[in-house]
């Protein structure tokens, strides 16, 4: 089931964030997405296993964060919770934005499968726990058909 993120479930997204992100968000800054951004969650028996951070703005979107707790991965969960989130967008964005290391090879292929497209290498964008830095991959999601005709 995938819905709304409560306050309530803010913990339990951040235990989610500490597995997966060498650079975690914050408790604080998932309380605050809630008011300022869409932000969902996937629920398997009850237990919250994902979560989904897109930024609407005015006719466009950012996807900010998304994750799956390790046990949870590799089931489909990911492309489930990115379409259904993209759906519940209020904006009817014609475009979504996001950037990705170029080293998280499951995140790239997901957003491939969802449509997006790589337009962009922002270079030594990432800082690496040993201080090294990465790439990011820019990618984007044309929402409209007449968007989507430009990236054939
Ligand atoms: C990226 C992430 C959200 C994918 O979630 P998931 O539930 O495991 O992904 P799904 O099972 O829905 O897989 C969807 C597609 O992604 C790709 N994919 C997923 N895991 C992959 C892997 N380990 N290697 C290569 N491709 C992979 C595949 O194309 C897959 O489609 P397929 O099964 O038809 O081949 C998850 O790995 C994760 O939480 N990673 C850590 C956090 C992160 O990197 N977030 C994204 C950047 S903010």
């Amino acid at each position: 089931m995938i819905r709304l993120m409560q306050h309530s479930d803010v913990q339990q997204v951040f235990e989610i964030e500490k597995l997966v992100q060498s650079h975690p968000w914050t408790l604080k800054q998932f309380e605050e997405s809630i008011d300022s951004y869409q932000s969902t969650v996937i629920e398997r028996q009850g237990q919250v296993v994902g979560f989904c951070i897109l930024q609407p703005v005015v006719d466009e979107a950012n996807l900010l964060l998304m994750a799956i707790h390790p046990s949870q991965q590799g089931k489909g969960l990911g492309y489930q919770l990115l379409d259904e989130s993209i759906a519940l967008l209020k904006n009817n964005p014609v475009q979504i934005f996001l950037e990705v290391r170029e080293s998280n090879v499951a995140a790239v292929r997901l957003y491939e499968k969802s449509d997006f497209h790589q337009i962009d290498l922002r270079k030594n964008y990432y800082p690496n726990p040993d201080g090294t830095r990465e790439h990011a991959i820019i990618m984007v999601r044309a929402c409209s058909d007449d968007f989507a005709a430009l990236f054939k």
